[in-house]
């Protein structure tokens, strides 16, 4: 990657009485930022940010959110057109490479992917090792790092074929390590990848096909799953994509890297909202009490909050909520499904989105408040939930890890603290204690 971002300016940053120069960078789209590398060295005082609310980790060219806007780009192009016009696979070769395909660029890149669906016979192994219980994202996390121990080759950091072997691979065995969870937990056998299908498709037929039965793939719930990929492959530089590029930092295996992304995405606070908005809708239950729960949501002595609503980056209409509202139409009317979870979901929408209490703070649905329920409607149980959030981030993850490698400025990830514990003491031997 090429260093774009360039010093519009200069700040001055007074501490204790003495004025520091620092550099204003800015990139192509977004707010700027205050290049601070120099200040310990210049003034002996670190920067405080916990939860890194005012920091900017990296430069990057992947995705770029305008949360006022309710805007989300993939190198440059609206996620909502490409969720629409595009597919999983050419926006992942997006992702990687920074433009779309030709058509002699993607029938490669396609055939690559599906070369590597299969998963090493010794895999299995690892899953006949879990619980039947086990949680599929444990399975998930532990199987993907096990990848690492298949694929161990120090050139990742450092040889573009290796690294572009390693994107193919991950991207490809993401969804066979994916559907194989669910199977071991449902305790159906696997279904090994079928090539000839589409990436969605492929998917969905290791999920749901069973060897005692033909299996057609319906395209309306495949279009569906495809457009639920391609909504979360990518969102700048949250919790585990942050985990991925600081993992990678190190020179870490890829495999190991993508392993740290999936353990940071399980996180209730990360991957686990879509569950929330789902159990939350399923409690309100009737139309009729949703007053109650608006109430409850507006009082500030109450911790209830309408699960689904509201974003840390949007202040407007999440993006990927307007795809997905449309697409869990599409396929509750394909299945024929007749949802008062929906019908529950819908009224919500409507009236919240016109109380003064969350247009005043910004508080629009957000991609989880649909997700659940069109998940469900394809046959999800709610823990496969965060993998089928996994599977598609995988892409952007890879893709965040690829970035990093490539970014001439890209030094070991290491915050520093501020220290409150014991000043140094003396050791006092037990006996005396
Ligand atoms: N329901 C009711 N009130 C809310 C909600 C909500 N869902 N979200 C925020 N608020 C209120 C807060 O009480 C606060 O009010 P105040 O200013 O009167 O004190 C104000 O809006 C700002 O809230 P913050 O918590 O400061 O906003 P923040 O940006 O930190 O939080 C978050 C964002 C965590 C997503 C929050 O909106 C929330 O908890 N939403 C519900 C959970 C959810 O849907 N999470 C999924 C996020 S999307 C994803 O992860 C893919």
């Amino acid at each position: 990657m090429e260093n774009k971002i360039t010093q519009t300016g200069t700040a001055q940053m007074v501490i204790e009485g003495k004025s520091y120069d620092l550099p204003i960078l800015k990139g192509s789209l977004g707010a700027p930022g205050v290049d601070v590398r120099s200040l310990y060295k210049q003034s002996g005082h670190f920067t405080f940010d916990p939860g890194y609310t005012s920091t900017c980790s990296t430069e990057s060219q992947i995705t770029f959110i305008d949360g006022g806007e309710g805007q989300l780009l993939y190198r440059g192009y609206d996620v909502e057109k490409l969720a629409e016009e595009s597919n999983s696979l050419e926006v992942a070769y997006l992702l990687i490479n920074g433009e779309l395909p030709n058509a002699e660029e993607y029938k490669t890149f396609k055939q690559t992917i599906t070369n590597h669906t299969m998963l090493h016979d010794q895999v299995e192994s690892f899953f006949q090792g879990y619980r039947r219980d086990s949680h599929p994202m444990a399975m998930l996390t532990g199987t993907v790092g096990a990848l690492s121990g298949f694929y161990h080759d120090d050139q990742h950091t450092t040889e573009d074929e290796a690294r572009n072997l390693a994107i193919h691979r991950i991207i490809a065995k993401i969804p066979t390590l994916a559907a194989r969870c669910y199977k071991y937990r449902v305790g159906q056998p696997h279904v090994f990848p079928q090539n000839n299908l589409s990436y969605a498709g492929n998917f969905l037929r290791m999920c749901f096909a069973v060897p005692a039965e033909e299996y057609v793939v319906n395209p309306i719930i495949e279009r569906a799953m495809d457009k639920i990929f391609i909504l979360h492959m990518d969102h700048e530089q949250n919790a585990s994509t942050s985990t991925v590029r600081l993992a990678g930092s190190s020179g870490a295996n890829p495999y190991a890297c993508i392993a740290a992304g999936t353990a940071c995405l399980w996180g209730p606070s990360h991957g686990g909202a879509n569950e929330a908005a789902l159990n939350m809708l399923k409690e309100i239950g009737t139309v009729d009490r949703i007053p109650e729960f608006i109430a409850r949501a507006k009082d500030k002595s109450d911790p209830f909050r309408l699960m689904g609503f509201g974003h840390r980056v949007y202040k407007a209409t999440d993006p990927r909520a307007r795809v997905m509202r449309r697409t869990t139409h599409e396929v509750l009317g394909e299945l024929g499904i007749t949802n008062p979870v929906l019908e529950v979901a819908m009224e919500l929408e409507k009236i919240a989105t016109n109380e003064e209490y969350f247009v005043k703070r910004g508080l629009y649905p957000n991609v989880d408040f649909y997700s659940g329920i069109v998940l469900s409607a394809l046959g999800f149980p709610t823990d496969m939930f965060t993998v089928l959030f996994a599977l598609a981030r995988t892409t952007g993850w890879i893709s965040q890890w690829n970035e990093m490698l490539e970014d001439p400025s890209q030094r070991i990830g290491r915050p520093r603290q501020l220290y409150s514990g014991a000043t140094l003491r003396d050791f006092v031997p037990m006996d005396k204690r």
